[in-house]
């Protein structure tokens, strides 16, 4: 197998999600949990150092147990990892005067066996960085393999200890070429021979779902999204007529959502349904917050006291099922217990009440979206679910910065309807991974009908990406944003200027609090 040390990168996760697509096992652990004597022992085939948001000097924040070098295994540094191998065997890092974030172009500078096939002919590749420092100075018997204008030393390699450091993350779809570079380490380097097969993957969930629960009854939050409806799905199969599913409508839906919901499942797929009118809780809630946090745990600790609420008046309901997936966990808090930044609370991780009554069931939480979508595939549920865009619990909330209203809301809701209903229409819902539409905080002038208007700017957000956790955004076609943006301010009264967002995820996330 393959060790992944964790220094808290928000895509460790995602290091270990490639290896299994290789059909090699592999096992996280976090950085201060190394234990060398077990390396040694166990049947390891090679190391892989994950990104973090620490500074290799910051040495009183994390743990570094030097032995690690001497086992005589591969080593690959990934950012952070790439850092932390280069300081430790007698190189330097220091701040970069030029950060890089995003897509950049690496030059080839000498041959390896872990760049095969990885750049192109004229000797350049596509990578995604994200990082703030560099390495300054090359460890000892270090040789270059590429570099960018910017960063010199971005691949470095010693062959014969077979130590190798990377700034740019692998991992991540756009690099272009990271699985190749992946690939390489895993099977030319480390010498693995596949182990790990998908195929079971099913079953396997199924028989953990029901030694969690037991006999008892599960509640399960539906909110017609792929993720819940794939857990709904799985608990269907698991545990049968155990299983009750609540939809909650907190007035942050897109519009006539909730109509769709109940009809897919409670009249198509018969399942065991209930549907929850919460509007005015939660709106009454949220009126005048407009701290991004703070809505997102208003909204986290209401879906689960509504839960709870329901579960009192069911017999035997000890658990609540949730569709949380592995970027929800990663993003809201630490997962190995290394040192991961928090960037937002997602609504079922970290807005989640500190005492909660029911005990979770979340089958999803070690996937990614994509893997879902094949799970949900296996599990027959029709292809209309599937390839739908997420939709984030929060809703609307987190897609109109500042306060909320009910004004504010009618508005998005129409906007938003407008925008999906176009992409479909124009066969391009479908080439997209998310798209909405976000309502901004500010009034501009405008002028219709030969008089001035001061109303609100409306933001459509369309991105590309494989899991959510790098996205890209979409390139519309000039006639196709004329289009929508006409038809946006035409159709709505409050909106006077439409604007895109053009910013890759990172440096911003995909949702706009
Ligand atoms: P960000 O904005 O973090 O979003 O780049 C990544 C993906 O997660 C979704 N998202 C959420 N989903 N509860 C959810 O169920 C949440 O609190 C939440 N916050 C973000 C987002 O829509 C995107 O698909």
């Amino acid at each position: 197998k393959i060790l992944i040390v964790d220094f808290g990168s928000q895509f460790t996760q995602l290091i270990a999600r490639r290896i299994r697509e290789f059909g090699v096992f592999s096992e996280i652990v976090s950085h201060k949990k190394i234990n060398v004597t077990k390396i040694i022992k166990e049947n390891i085939s090679g190391i892989i150092l994950s990104g973090g948001p620490l500074n290799v000097y910051q040495n009183d924040k994390f743990k570094f147990d030097k032995k690690i070098l001497k086992v005589g295994l591969p080593i690959l540094g990934i950012c952070f990892g790439h850092q932390i191998l280069s300081k430790e065997l007698g190189g330097r890092v220091k701040k970069s005067k030029h950060r890089e974030f995003g897509l950049a172009t690496i030059n080839k500078i000498s041959n390896s066996v872990l760049t095969k096939n990885f750049f192109n002919q004229k000797n350049i590749s596509n990578v995604w960085m994200s990082h703030a420092d560099q390495v300054s100075k090359m460890p000892k018997n270090f040789k270059v393999i590429a570099s960018t204008k910017n960063s010199k030393l971005t691949i470095i390699e010693n062959s014969k200890n077979n130590f190798y450091g990377v700034q740019f993350h692998p991992e991540v779809t756009h690099t272009k070429k990271g699985k190749i570079l992946l690939r390489n380490f895993l099977f030319l380097i480390c010498k693995v021979k596949k182990n790990w097969s998908s195929k079971d993957q099913k079953l396997k969930l199924i028989k953990d779902i029901r030694e969690q629960v037991g006999n008892n009854k599960v509640i399960c939050g539906l909110s017609g999204g792929v993720d819940s409806s794939v857990v709904a799905q799985l608990l269907s199969k698991a545990i049968g007529k155990k299983l009750i599913c609540i939809f909650v409508n907190n007035g942050l839906l897109r519009k006539n959502e909730e109509k769709q919901v109940v009809n897919t499942f409670k009249k198509k797929l018969k399942i065991n349904l209930i549907y929850v009118n919460a509007e005015k809780e939660f709106i009454n809630k949220l009126i005048k917050v407009s701290d991004p946090e703070k809505k997102r745990k208003i909204i986290g600790n209401l879906f689960i006291k509504i839960f709870e609420r329901y579960a009192k008046k069911i017999k035997n309901v000890k658990f609540l099922a949730q569709g949380t997936l592995y970027p929800d966990l990663i993003e809201s808090k630490s997962v190995t217990g290394s040192q991961t930044s928090k960037i937002k609370s997602h609504h079922n991780v970290g807005g989640l009440p500190k005492k909660m009554k029911l005990k979770l069931v979340e089958p999803l939480k070690f996937l990614f979206k994509d893997e879902v979508r094949k799970l949900g595939l296996e599990l027959n549920l029709s292809k209309d679910i599937i390839s739908r865009h997420p939709f984030p619990g929060p809703g609307l909330a987190i897609r109109m910065p500042g306060i909320i209203t009910y004004e504010k809301i009618k508005i998005l809701k129409e906007a938003d309807f407008y925008f999906i209903k176009a992409l479909k229409e124009y066969g391009l819902y479908h080439k997209i991974w998310q798209a909405y539409a976000a309502l901004l905080p500010v009034k501009t002038v405008g002028v219709m009908g030969d008089n001035r208007t001061y109303e609100h700017i409306c933001l459509l957000r369309a991105i590309t990406s494989e899991d959510g956790m790098t996205a890209d955004f979409f390139d519309f076609p000039r006639g196709f944003m004329q289009l929508i943006s006409n038809q946006i301010i035409n159709n709505i009264r409050g909106i006077n200027r439409v604007v895109y967002d053009v910013t890759s995820k990172p440096p911003s996330t995909i949702e706009l609090e």
